[in-house]
This record gives C-alpha cells, structure tokens and sequence, in this order.
C-alpha cells in the first residue's frame, strides 16, 4: 500500500468528450458558457486552483473547437487528450492516463459539466485521502434521479458506486449520490482502468467500477460534500441556466465583499475587475474583459462590453458602451451609445442620445444632446451641440472629422467629411460645414432670415378659407 503523500505533485483529468445531446446543441456542451465562460474555463480553473499542477482535459464531439478555446485561454498550463468513441467514463480516463505527467502521484478526476465546482471542495480530497487509493465526495440529495448511487456496507464503509440504469428497486431509493468527482493514486488508477468491463446496461466502460476495486484494495476516503449545490452537472439549458444565476450572486458578492457596491440584479461576468468604492447599480450587465475604476458608478440599465471606465467616472442609466475607453471623472449619459474604439478622455461629457464611433473626444470636451459623432476627434475643451452629424460615410467610404481645441460647434450642424475644424474656431448654429475652417475662424453657412410683417394673420385666414372648401 502506497504511503501518505499528501504533499506530493498533483494533476487532473477532466472528463469532456461527451457529445451532451440535452443541449440540442450545434456547439460542444462544455462549450456552453455561462457568466461570459465556457464552463469547461470553471473547471480547469479550480483544477489548476486546487493545486493540479498538470491538467489533462480529454476531448472528443468538437474536438477542434475546445481544444483551440483551451489553447487560447491557458496555452501550456493544459493538455489534451482524444478519445475517438466515446466508450464511457472509465475509457475516458484510460485515454488520458498516458498524457499524464510521469511524476505524478495522484490525479483528480472531474467533468467538465460542473462549472459550480470550487477549490475549497476539491482541496478537501487531498487533505482526507490519507493512504486510500482513491477519495470521492458524495451528496445527499432529495432527487438522486440520474445520478450513480453509494453503496456502502452495514459498517458504513463505501464498496461501490450503482448507475441508475443498473439499480435494482431497493438501489434507486439510495439518497446519497456520486457527484463524479475523485482523487485517485495513479499506480492505483492504471491498474483499475485497465481491468474495467462494459458488462453494464450501457455496454460501456465505467470510471465508477473502479470504486469497488478501490474498497477490495485499500479502501475508498468518501467525503461528504460542504456545499451540495457546487456539485450540479449541466445537461440541459435549464440546467445552465440555473447554475449561472448561482455564479452570477457568487460573483456579484465576492465584488461586494472586495469593497464595490453591486445592487439589485447587476449582472458581472466572470472576467470583469471593479474597483472599491465603485457603484454597480441595478440591472447593469458588465461583459466580457470590463474594468471599472475606484469610485466610478455605474448607473442602472447600463450595458458595458470589454470597456475600460478610469476612477471617478459617472455613467448615468442606459449607457450602452462597447470596447470603448471612459476617462477619469468623465460623465456618459443617460441614454449614451459608445460603439467600438470610442475614447472619451478625462472630464469629457457625452450625454443623452449621443452616438460615438472610432472617436476621441479629448480632455474637458462636451458633447451633451443628441448627435453622431463617428471617425472623429474632438479637441480638448471643445463644444459640440445639440443635433450636430458628423457626416463621415459617403456610401462607399469613411472619411474623418477632426475638431481643434476649444472650438465650437453650434446646434443642429452637419459636418461633412473629411474635414477640418481650426483651433477655436466657431461654427454657427444650423450650418453645413463642407471646407475646412481656419483657426479661430467663424463658419456660418444658412440662408438669411426674412421678416414679413404682419403676414401671419393673412397666412392663416387664407389656409382656413382653404380648409373649408
Ligand atoms: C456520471 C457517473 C455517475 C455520476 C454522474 C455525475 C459514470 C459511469 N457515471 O454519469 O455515477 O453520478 O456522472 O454527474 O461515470 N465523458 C467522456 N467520454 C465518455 C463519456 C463521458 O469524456 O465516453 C464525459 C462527458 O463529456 C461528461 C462526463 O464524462 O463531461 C460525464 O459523462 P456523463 O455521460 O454526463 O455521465 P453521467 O451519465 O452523468
Ligand atoms: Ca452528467
């Protein structure tokens, strides 16, 4: 019998070659994300978090695609395995057993349909295994429908694990359940894997079996799960559903608990970094690679994808922002629309029913009603008004509007690019700009007004005659 090693180098097998047929899916289930990640992301990060210093994810249905998703995301810090058929559990892990690093001692085995799953349960594994060749958590659970049950003997000791399809009547009302997570010592697990028979009702190789080899051979360390609800496996929608709104409260409180105010049903992927003393307000939905700075608040209804928001800066509800960058104490909103490569830089305004496009608006600028301001820059501490169009698109091409420190553009302008706005430069209300103004120069280009005295009575007892006809 092997000696007590818990200190000794660990790795992990993560079981995720199924096809997952309850996803009705086009896209391999563990491919499915939740809380902006795939969950197999979950579970190569608790691997990698519990201390598996060699991950090993076996694939099969989507091959190609989970293995570029896991190459992107952790490059050399996982490896993967293929299993051509998918002939079970255990054959899976008998695929894998050869990727495995040679020093390793002990290995656990996960699924990569239990994003729920934490590094505080795993390290459990390690630190009760003791001399066993294999340690398992188990659950308690009103409905074990789907799940292997435990089978124990009458000194209460584990001797097996029972798949739902193979239960006898008397085995199906079991409550405790194989979540399908283990520890196992590798001398151990290549033997076993190795003498596993598909003589089961699904004709295939089960991982399960090796829990009774386990119990003839040294005994299996069973741990009884702290938190049963991280132990969820995904095989439908539903299910997915579920356990993202689980995730999105546990992020929503680890954020709380680092000094953010997170309100109301605020949804903030797995990848976003807020700062403390930020405001996160009800119903803003934070995506993707967003970063929010100290004290900044985000005010409710927000939408923010892959945008980087620097300290102190105010977006007021219903601002919709894309890859864009907001600037210290700059205020966007309400009803704000950043797209794509927009940079609103610090003390910058840009307010209600204002759509930015591959813009900067520098350093004190304001642009605070209604406008489209796209393939632009806009100088520091110029004003731009209600109305104005930046006509950058002639049909077939984009073209730019560059506006100079401190000029000002009046209400209701059409800026027809490309072109140049001069340093200090003024342009009257109402004005089509087609030529480049000079610095410091007026620009007013609308017809003259003319007054007619009197001419409103006549107007309408004319158009009243009129109407009456
Ligand atoms: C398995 C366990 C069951 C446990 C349950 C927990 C076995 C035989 N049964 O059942 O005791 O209660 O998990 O959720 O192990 N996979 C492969 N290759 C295969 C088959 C499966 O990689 O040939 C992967 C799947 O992609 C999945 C994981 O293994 O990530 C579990 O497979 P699944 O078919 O969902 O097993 P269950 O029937 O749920
Ligand atoms: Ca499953």
């Amino acid at each position: 019998m092997t000696t007590d090693s818990s200190a000794s180098p660990l790795s992990a097998i993560i079981l995720a070659a199924g096809q997952g047929t309850r996803m009705k899916s086009g896209r391999p289930k563990v491919l499915h994300e939740l809380c902006g990640r795939p969950m197999i992301h979950y579970v190569v990060d608790a691997a990698l978090a519990a201390g598996a210093a060699d991950v090993v994810v076996v694939v099969g249905h989507g091959r190609d695609e989970v293995t570029a998703y896991l190459a992107r995301e952790f490059g050399a810090r996982v490896r993967i395995a293929v299993q051509e058929t998918q002939q079970g559990t255990g054959h899976a892990v008998r695929c894998a057993l050869p990727s495995l690093a040679p020093d390793m001692e002990r290995v656990f085995l996960l699924c990569g349909d239990t994003p729920l799953l934490g590094a505080a349960e795993l390290t459990r594994l390690p630190a009760a295994m003791g001399t066993s060749p294999l340690a398992m958590l188990t659950v308690r659970t009103v409905d074990p429908t789907g799940y292997g049950r435990i089978l124990r003997d009458s000194d209460g000791h584990v001797v097996g694990v029972r798949e739902q399809k193979d239960a006898s009547a008397d085995e199906l009302c079991i409550d405790e359940v194989n979540p399908g997570v283990y520890l196992a010592r590798v001398p151990f697990l290549r033997e076993a894997v190795s003498a596993l028979r598909a003589d089961n009702a699904q004709k295939e190789l089960y991982l399960t079996d090796v829990v009774e080899l386990a119990s003839r051979g040294g005994g299996v360390c069973s741990v009884a799960a702290d938190d049963p609800a991280s132990l969820a496996g995904i095989n439908d929608r539903a299910q997915l559903c579920a356990a993202e709104e689980v995730l999105y409260v546990r992020i929503a409180d680890r954020h709380r608990r680092s000094g953010v105010t997170v309100r109301g049903t605020a949804r903030v992927d797995a990848g976003v970094v807020i700062e403390p003393d930020a405001v996160i307000e009800h119903a803003v939905v934070l995506r993707g690679a967003t970063r929010v700075g100290a004290g900044a608040r985000v005010d409710v209804g927000s939408v923010l994808t892959d945008v980087q928001v620097a300290a102190g800066a105010n977006l007021k509800p219903y601002s919709i922002a894309q890859s864009s960058t907001i600037g210290v104490n700059a205020q966007i909103g309400p009803f704000s629309h950043l797209r794509p490569e927009s940079t609103i830089e610090e003390d910058a305004h840009v307010g209600n029913f204002v759509e930015t496009k591959q813009t900067i608006v520098r350093r004190g600028a304001k642009a605070n009603h209604l406008a489209y301001l796209g393939d632009g820059d806009i100088g520091e501490g110029a004003n731009v008004g209600a109305g104005t169009i930046f006509c950058n698109y002639d049909g077939f091409k984009k073209h730019r509007t560059e506006i100079g420190a401190g000029a000002f553009i009046g209400s209701d302008s059409q800026i027809v690019a490309p072109v140049r706005i001069g340093v200090g430069a003024y342009v009257a209300t109402g004005t089509t700009v087609t030529r480049d103004v000079p610095d410091g120069a007026l620009a007013i280009a609308r017809t003259k007004q003319e007054n007619k005295e009197g001419y409103a009575d006549r107007l309408k007892a004319r158009l009243k005659a009129a109407s009456k006809k």
